[in-house]
């Protein structure tokens, strides 16, 4: 297993380019279920989860081509297995995203139940019911959904509680659906725009994408299409933070802020200043030390539960203290006790923590528990005094592109080792 180490005390000082957005192309790639035609995605990042989902694709019989500069062609004209097995969809949870459109264009799917993971429970309740909302016969049996209909009917369907996956299943299967489905309390994450605006360029009718309430249209067959996945706005957020942890300066280009205002206002709030362009964001420390900053994650337009570790990691080398309260997922805080480890000073209460903020952290082999959680880690390394060694880092593989590369662009000391120690039971410990 690899393993990062970072040789912490630089400051940041530079310009790197936003990947496209993992949690746009995850559901796009699986949106090619809908159509027998060739769906050519662009920017798509290269990263495991990506792999995971071509694999996950090209065992039920979809060609699936990476062409130069990522851009990957999706070919569902010959679907020959309509099962997600256990062996993939234990890897990453958004397998689950074919559930939707392999039943809206086969009327079958079997797919693994994802389970917990080391963030919380992560049911899918919800979009189990919302498929049966519109006609489909769901059941679970063996570890497995096993899911069957005619061609699904558009429905009403409010979800109990906002959910990005859910929505994009949802929304896939109404696409190919007969009649209209009307889908309230949706997810409005830019993903969910994205995809939406895909499904539309792959003539699909949506309209209030972006808002709590989207109809869908259904039509008889979606077409092929180009598209290119929006720029990614956590892995843009997780280097403006490393920015400020480090006092420095980081330019992010070919990104969109007006993706990450609830992150960049935090950002301000810590006395960062932060200027924009169209496609760029820029913030500067100008060497001063960061202020603590309070915030509570909620579905977007609130603050993302994915920048939660990062701006944990701002606050334990903030001045003054801070709380941070995670409501979105119920154990989102494997951090703590690793960035503990480093020094940091930070109680946890129910689903609050609160942050005193240390003039430094120090360096220390740390493991990463989720890909956040990773990069939260790492931030601290740079910042840290000596040397940080953050295992695990499969974590981190799965949803950040070239992130070592990326940082030592902006002049940080970062190398990615061979982890050869020997299996203990903590590193055994299965999430
Ligand atoms: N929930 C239910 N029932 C359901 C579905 C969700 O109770 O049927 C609950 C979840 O347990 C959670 C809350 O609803 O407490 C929100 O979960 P959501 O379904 O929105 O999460 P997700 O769709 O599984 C996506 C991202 C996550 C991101 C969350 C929240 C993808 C592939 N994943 O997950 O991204 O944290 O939305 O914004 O889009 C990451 O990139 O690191 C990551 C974890």
């Amino acid at each position: 297993m690899d393993l990062l180490r970072i040789d912490g005390g630089c400051r940041l000082d530079g310009q790197v380019r936003a990947s496209g957005a993992k949690n746009a192309t995850l559901p796009i790639l699986s949106a090619g279920l809908l159509t027998d035609d060739t769906l050519v995605v662009r920017n798509v990042p290269h990263l495991e989860d990506v792999t995971t989902t071509n694999l996950l694709l090209a065992q039920m019989g979809v060609g699936v081509t990476v062409g130069d500069h990522m851009v990957v062609e999706v070919d569902s004209s010959s679907i020959s297995s309509c099962v997600a097995p256990y062996d993939l969809v234990k890897t990453m949870r958004a397998s689950i995203l074919v559930l939707g459109p392999l039943l809206a264009r086969r009327g079958e799917a079997e797919v693994s139940l994802p389970g917990g993971c080391a963030i919380g429970a992560r049911p899918v309740d919800i979009h189990l019911r919302g498929l049966e909302a519109m006609g489909a016969e769901i059941e679970v049996e063996g570890g497995y959904i096993r899911a069957r209909s005619g061609r699904l009917r558009g429905a009403r369907y409010a979800m109990d509680t906002v959910t990005v996956t859910g929505t994009e299943n949802l929304m896939m299967a109404a696409t190919l659906a007969d009649g209209v489905t009307v889908l309230e309390n949706a997810a409005r994450e830019p993903e969910v725009v994205d995809l939406a605006n895909c499904l539309i360029a792959m003539g699909a009718k949506i309209e209030g994408a972006g808002t709590p309430i989207i109809r869908i249209q259904g039509v008889e067959r979606l077409h092929g299409a180009e598209y290119s996945v929006l720029p990614d706005r956590i892995e843009t957020g997780t280097f403006l933070v490393a920015a400020a942890v480090t006092r420095g300066r980081v330019r992010v280009v070919e990104t969109d802020p007006t993706l990450i205002e609830a992150v960049t206002e935090k950002l301000r709030g810590c006395g960062a200043e932060v200027t924009e362009g169209d496609d760029w964001i820029e913030l500067n420390m100008r060497g001063k030390r960061p202020r603590s900053v309070d915030l509570r994650t909620s579905p977007y337009p609130g603050f993302p539960t994915d920048m939660q570790a990062q701006f944990t990691t701002l606050n334990a080398v903030a001045e003054g203290a801070g709380a941070i309260t995670e409501t979105v997922f119920e154990n989102r805080f494997m951090h703590v006790s690793e960035l503990q480890r480093m020094g940091a000073d930070i109680r946890q209460a129910g689903n609050t923590v609160i942050v005193r903020g240390k003039e430094k952290l120090t360096g220390a082999p740390v493991m990463a528990t989720d890909l956040r959680a990773s990069a939260s880690l790492v931030i601290a390394g740079l910042v840290a005094d000596g040397a940080t060694e953050v295992r695990r880092i499969y974590h981190l593989d799965r949803g950040y592109e070239c992130m070592e590369e990326k940082f030592a662009q902006l002049g940080a000391t970062v190398r990615r080792l061979r982890d050869d120690a020997p299996v203990t039971a903590r590193s055994a410990v299965k999430t």
